[in-house]
């Protein structure tokens, strides 16, 4: 082969590829793109200083070595106004309309559906992409173009002969429904944490610093408008720099609506999307309008950081009506009995809903909820189920009781001192809190034995080969090889996962004993503060009272827990099945907080009460002040920022809104 023919080789792979992922019409088997894709491989690796940019074997490339680098957006990432209703939406162009001193019904609306993923930018050069990045704070993002660069339907070089010198392509990354419930059916399996919904494991996945699990994921990408462009072609609509960005190699985003803006024409529009809504592939929150002639948009300009041009009309949570026809009690870690709400099948944004949370006995008593009656459920965010309010009370209503006794071992069931929830008082003699308990020790934030997942945990418990969490490091190839689905291979790399894991740090070993209330940061606290097994253990409800930022509910439960004969017991035997630390490796308060140091603004309205996310922040470590400075690290703006915003903006410091807040404190 010559380099003219690899050059045809590599156009041919790129058409295939654009076919398949961008026009969802293939044009040659897999097992043919496979093959072809092979050869073009070891062509590559025969002639190395042939090897083109934009070829479809460069899309997975090296692990980047740490955090992202920082790229500064040549024009601003802007966001959106909100509108939450028919009038809100009207009154927007009204303004619009006003400013510009013509009538309403001229403005020509383009309208799109609102895709819940999140804004990436791509720079292209003279046709190549070039580096892609997040949007930051709208000024500043990180680059992740090797994660982008695994996702087929972003070309890495557009399809034209005359590419402009600069083109950025502005729109979102996102998962689609099915990907999405592929990927945490797989999680559940491998005993990993299951992403919420689409667009967290679409942002969790370009945050990544492997691409190959970027590669594996399958993610998506639909431009909705440009950035930095500098090209021969000149544009008078929004709609034609959309059909122009399609010829170039990108989808496009279907459903797309014309029409000139009246009260009936939003609405109608409103109404056709949200019909379509459940048909769609990927999720949608809302629609954008746009006024499409550019020329008007540049009169408008923006406003803070949205245009004037611009408004995102968002979905309410979805709603649907069904029966509640019974609850279930739900015996957990720490032997909290949780009622579970079991629905008759219901079609809720995108997917059937026969369970969900009740939370506990003072949720059912805030609803009136009685077993019978029709109730209306909620996929808050799109993600869990959550039953809102009783619709109609049932002809036969029963009222839902806390057992008496445990479900599962038959033990007392007691109220948990001044608090709404109620324990099952088998501790480790309670089936149902011993497997709680091992898929906690062994799960993702506590030993991390990767391959021993929740499923597998629940059969050796059925089985009776685990009986307490010490068994793990009793199992055995047998135990497990016998066992459906598993072999010998597989067997062998759990056991060496259960091996491996036998070398842990003091803090993650008091977070895995599972004492109520002990998660993570508190495991560190008492790991720090005590370094030590012996010291810990030892101590009175004094001294545990007196570590900073541990409740009086938290101490009386690490003494009760100390207490127990049988919980020492475990304890011994973990430390007698090999499972140790280093000392000297115990961590320090300061660095294990992902935020300490910082300091926080909060500012504008926010969809969650300030005190609460003033919580979380601290949880974090960081500091939340109420004036913005020099020092402050961040401030969070709301909707309807003033003044704080201003200075923040004047000082130079850092400015997120809610989503990226949201994306934040999820990825830490
Ligand atoms: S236009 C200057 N169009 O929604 C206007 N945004 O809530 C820039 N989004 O940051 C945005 N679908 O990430 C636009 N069809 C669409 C969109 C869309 C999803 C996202 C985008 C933006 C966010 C604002």
């Amino acid at each position: 082969m010559n380099f003219v023919d690899y050059q045809k080789n590599v156009a041919q792979l790129n058409l295939w590829n654009h076919s398949y992922h961008v026009l969802d019409a293939p044009l040659i088997s897999d097992a043919e793109y496979d093959a072809a894709f092979r050869e073009l491989q070891t062509v590559e690796q025969e002639n190395p200083d042939w090897l083109m940019l934009e070829s479809p074997t460069q899309r997975v490339g090296d692990v980047v070595s740490s955090a992202f680098q920082k790229i500064t957006h040549t024009v601003k990432m802007l966001s959106l106004a909100n509108a939450f209703s028919i009038d809100e939406t009207v009154d927007f162009f009204i303004k619009a309309a006003k400013e510009l001193a013509i009538p309403l019904e001229s403005l020509e609306i383009f309208s799109e559906p609102k895709l819940d993923g999140l804004a990436i930018s791509l720079r292209y050069e003279k046709g190549l992409l070039r580096y892609a990045a997040t949007r930051g704070d709208g000024e500043v993002g990180e680059n992740v173009t090797h994660n982008i660069k695994t996702i087929q339907s972003i070309p890495l070089k557009l399809n034209t002969k005359t590419p402009p010198e600069i083109l950025e392509v502005r729109g979102e990354v996102f998962m689609t429904k099915a990907i999405f419930e592929q990927i945490n059916q797989l999680a559940q399996t491998q005993n990993s944490r299951a992403f919420v919904n689409p667009r967290n494991a679409a942002a969790g996945t370009i945050r990544q610093l492997n691409p190959k699990i970027a590669a594996e994921r399958a993610l998506q990408f639909i431009p909705y408008g440009i950035g930095e462009y500098s090209g021969e072609r000149e544009f008078l609509r929004h709609s034609e720099i959309m059909a122009y960005l399609a010829t170039l190699g990108f989808r496009e985003n279907t459903n797309c609506h014309h029409f000139f803006a009246a009260e009936i024409a939003f609405d109608q529009d409103y109404q056709r999307m949200e019909t379509l809504r459940e048909t769609l592939p990927m999720e949608i929150d809302g629609i954008v309008y746009k006024i499409d002639d550019l020329n008007l948009q540049q009169k408008l300009g923006f406003i803070s950081r949205s245009p004037k041009w611009a408004v995102a009309r968002k979905f309410p949570a979805q709603v649907m009506t069904t029966t509640l026809l019974d609850v279930d009690f739900q015996v957990g870690r720490t032997g909290v009995l949780t009622p579970v709400a079991r629905l008759k099948p219901v079609f809720v944004g995108g997917v059937t809903v026969s369970n969900a949370t009740l939370h506990n006995m003072d949720e059912i008593e805030r609803l009136n909820l009685c077993i019978g009656d029709s109730v209306e459920i909620h996929r808050a965010g799109d993600v869990i189920p959550k039953v809102v309010k009783v619709v109609a009370e049932g002809e036969a209503r029963r009222a839902i009781i806390m057992p008496t006794h445990c479900p599962i071992c038959d033990s007392r069931v007691k109220r948990v001192d001044k608090q709404a929830a109620y324990r099952c008082s088998g501790g480790l003699k309670c089936a149902a809190q011993i497997a709680e308990r091992i898929k906690y020790y062994a799960s993702r934030d506590c030993l991390n034995i990767r391959q021993l997942g929740a499923k597998l945990i629940e059969i050796l418990c059925e089985q009776g080969v685990l009986t307490s969490v010490a068994d793990i490091y009793r199992l055995t190839l047998d135990d497990i090889s016998t066992l459906d689905g598993q072999g010998e291979k597989n067997a062998t790399k759990i056991l060496a996962a259960i091996e491996a894991s036998k070398h842990t740090k003091f803090s993650t070993f008091l977070t895995a004993l599972g004492i109520p209330e002990v998660g993570e940061s508190t495991g560190k606290l008492l790991a720090k503060h005590f370094q030590t097994l012996g010291k810990c253990r030892a101590a009175d409800l004094e001294t545990l009272v007196q570590i900073p930022d541990i409740g009086e509910i938290t101490a009386k439960n690490v003494r009760h827990f100390f207490d127990d004969e049988a919980q020492n017991q475990l304890v011994d035997n973990l430390l007698a099945a090999g499972v140790y630390w280093d000392e000297s490796e115990n961590e320090s308060l300061e660095n294990t907080q992902p935020l300490a140091g910082q300091t926080w603004v909060l500012t504008g309205t926010l969809s969650a009460p300030r005190n609460e996310i003033k919580v979380i922040l601290e949880r974090f470590g960081a500091k939340v002040s109420g004036s913005v400075s020099a020092k402050t690290t961040c401030v969070l703006a709301g909707e309807a920022a003033g003044s704080k915003l201003t200075q923040a903006q004047n000082l130079g410091v850092n400015i997120i809104d809610e989503t990226q807040f949201l994306e934040l404190i999820e990825n830490l």
